[in-house]
């Protein structure tokens, strides 16, 4: 643990170097964007606790964090042609702080995210609903960007987090996928049948998606009526 905490340090003591901030500012927009996640994160927690106090029912399951890696991060600025300096990762890398927020149910996808806006404190950035319209490959998740201010002892400051909200299905799909993303050296014709096949597995996951969800609401509707 403490070796990979140092190694941690290490590479981002290469990493500012070569993306010409110091160490110390490195280190301090990574927390901003670090106490940016935490504030988000507690809101869909505030939120689920609500919803498991009035409704007896959890519409979150899961709640994942993650900063990006700083490798990551001079990856995508070089990848995009963007100057290797702390206010251009600020001001061009909306997904260095990132929130998952896996539901059981795809209604408690749009449930969760309504609350969310709704907040006045909450500005909306982008919104990708790539649930109404799925990519090519078949993946499927709603998209947020969105700004929410952290205060600081002398200041107020608003940072962008990407959430990413999705069923545990589309979870558990999206996790193959990246493993499929990710593996090199992979024969041409065998990476086609995979991506035919997990394309397939999409189209099968959403239909059950929808099947549970009528399921649930007519459990609903059934207590309801009691
Ligand atoms: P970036 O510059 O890469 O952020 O492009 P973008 O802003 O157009 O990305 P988008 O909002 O479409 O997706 C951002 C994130 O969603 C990715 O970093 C992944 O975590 C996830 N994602 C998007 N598409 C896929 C996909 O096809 N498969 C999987 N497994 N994850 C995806
Ligand atoms: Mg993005």
């Amino acid at each position: 643990m403490i070796d990979k905490q140092k190694t941690l340090w290490n590479t981002s003591a290469e990493i500012a170097q070569r993306l010409k901030v110091t160490l110390d500012d490195y280190r301090r927009l990574m927390t901003y964007f670090n106490c940016a996640m935490m504030e988000v994160e507690t809101k869909f927690k505030v939120l689920n606790s609500q919803f498991s106090m009035s409704r007896e029912y959890n519409p979150i399951e899961t709640i994942k964090t993650r900063l990006k890696a700083p490798e990551s991060i001079m990856e995508k600025l070089q990848r995009k042609g963007l100057p290797m300096e702390a206010a251009s990762i600020e001001n061009n890398l909306y997904d260095i702080a990132g929130v998952r927020v896996i539901c059981p149910f795809i209604d408690d996808i749009y449930l969760i995210s309504d609350c969310l806006l709704a907040q006045d404190d909450v500005k909306l950035i982008e919104k990708k609903d790539y649930i109404k319209n799925p990519k090519g490959n078949g993946y499927r998740s709603l998209h947020l960007i969105i700004e929410v201010p952290i205060f600081l002892y002398n200041e107020k400051r608003a940072m962008k987090v990407e959430v990413q909200l999705r069923t545990i299905a589309m979870d558990f799909w999206a996790s193959l996928e990246h493993r499929l993303r990710y593996k090199k050296n992979l024969d041409e014709e065998l990476a086609g049948a995979l991506a035919s096949e997990l394309k397939y597995c999409a189209e099968t996951s959403a239909e059950l998606d929808l099947r549970m969800e009528k399921i649930k609401n007519e459990i609903q509707n059934a207590k309801d009526e009691d």
